[in-house]
């Protein structure tokens, strides 16, 4: 494999995150970017602009990424659009003969993640979820110390997109953003990836596990309307407005090997970031807190009997883990320099989709992954809809979630962590 050769790419979507992502993206060696697209024509060409300045070349500028696919003049496609067209956009390109890789979101329906597979199957396109959250720096190491056998048996996750995103929801309009029509009418897990990735990966779902069932319920809705009502100006237009989407969703997904998982969904109050990350196996426990992770390994010094009932509760500063435990891809990466963008996992994340397409192989986030995780938003709101009523969720490997073809090794491999790759 040529690894001069410059690989085109086109890019669907440009508003604030498609935008961020062809900033990293065009920095990336042995790639170049020679189509972008955005219904909004403007925000196609501030992204031909930003091409421009780096390659010295304008890209083609399409509104209509149909045209764009069909024109072509690229191999792969990076479509940040919204949570709605991901698929849509998705399956298009890999019918018109393009890999792609899509941002995070959930799915409206099962089919159209039944479609995304289809397409992946029938084409031999490679299809990824662009979940940069794989890819975080504690994420891995937490990662690492699970494979290193550290957490005994892990038998409960949490995770959760707990994100106070008031303003972006309801200036909607003004930012031309996606959100605000979501939250109007839909009331489930909207944002399920960006734990669950990391989560799946950690568990070997689609590889030896899967996900079985799940059941959300949702609280009610009050944040946006009090926000709306106290706190915003220039949206006087949306008064009156009745939010659907419960300001805090809980879903609990059991697995076939035993273990729950617990998501919570929470981006319409006041609060601090968290994703909510806990791994809880039988001889550690890890807890994201959104101003101190920490991290337990439980040693018993004296045998209990009736007098000694508690161990040592001591709780570590998982910062005082990471560097011990931190993934050579995370080594490899502060000694090469860390890039911009959500603290460097934006530049790991499409260089993992990168290296797929240069080297024609599945890449570490591949379809039955990015299928089964956005099925998980169409699968909530059914569940929140019937009361909590428990929903299956589909196998979307057909049974080969027992026995996979083995996966390729490589420094963004997300199943193991391949060590002679870095040497
Ligand atoms: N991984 C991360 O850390 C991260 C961070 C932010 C956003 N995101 C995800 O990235 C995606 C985009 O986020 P955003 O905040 O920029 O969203 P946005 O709603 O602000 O922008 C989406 C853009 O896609 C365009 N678009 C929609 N349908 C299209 C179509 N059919 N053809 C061409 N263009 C189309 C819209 O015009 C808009 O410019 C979302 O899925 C979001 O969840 C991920």
């Amino acid at each position: 494999m040529d690894s001069e050769r410059k690989i085109p790419f086109g890019f669907v979507g440009l508003n604030g995150r498609g935008t961020g992502q062809l900033l990293t993206f065009i920095d990336i060696p042995g790639v170049t970017v020679t189509a972008v697209c955005d219904v909004y024509e403007d925000l196609a060409e501030n992204a031909a602009d930003i091409v421009n300045k780096k390659y010295g070349f304008r890209p083609a500028v399409y509104t209509d990424y149909k045209k764009m696919l069909a024109d072509g003049g690229f191999e792969a496609v990076v479509c940040c659009t919204t949570w709605i067209t991901h698929a849509e956009i998705a399956v298009a390109a890999m019918r018109s003969g393009y890999h792609v890789a899509f941002e995070v979101g959930g799915a409206s329906d099962i089919e159209e993640c039944w479609e995304l597979i289809r397409a992946e199957e029938e084409t031999g396109k490679h299809c990824m979820m662009l979940e940069n959250c794989c890819y975080c720096k504690d994420e891995l190491a937490i990662f690492r110390m699970e494979r290193l056998g550290m957490f005994g048996e892990v038998v409960h996750c949490t995770g959760g997109y707990r994100h106070d995103l008031r303003n972006e929801i309801l200036y909607g309009r003004e930012l031309r953003h996606g959100r605000l029509d979501n939250f109007i009418h839909r009331n489930g897990e909207l944002y399920p990836t960006h734990q669950l990735g990391p989560i799946s990966k950690l568990l070997r779902i689609n590889r030896g596990n899967r996900l079985m069932t799940l059941t959300s319920r949702a609280s009610k809705a009050r944040g946006l309307e009090y926000h709306l009502n106290n706190n915003v100006d220039g949206v006087e237009y949306l008064k009156g407005t009745r939010f659907n989407e419960g300001d805090v969703v809980d879903t609990l997904i059991s697995c076939a090997n035993g273990e729950t998982i617990h998501l919570v969904h929470d981006c319409s109050l006041p609060r601090p970031y968290s994703r909510n990350y806990s791994v809880s196996g039988t001889k550690g426990v890890y807890q994201d807190a959104p101003f101190d992770n920490a991290i337990q390994f439980y040693e018993v010094k004296d045998r209990y009997g009736p007098n000694v009932l508690y161990g040592d509760d001591h709780w570590s500063k998982f910062s005082e883990y990471e560097e011990k435990y931190r993934h050579p891809l995370w080594t490899k990466y502060i000694n090469d320099g860390v890039k911009e963008g959500h603290d460097g996992v934006d530049w790991l994340v499409l260089n993992a989709f990168v290296d797929s397409v240069r080297n024609d192989a599945t890449p570490p986030i591949d379809v039955y992954d990015s299928a089964l995780w956005m099925s998980i938003t169409a699968l909530s709101e059914q569940s929140v809809a019937m009361g909590g009523a428990p929903v299956p969720i589909p196998d979307f490997t057909k049974g080969k979630w027992i026995h996979r073809e083995p996966f390729r090794r490589s420094i963004y491999c997300l199943e193991e962590i391949c060590e002679e790759c870095f040497e």
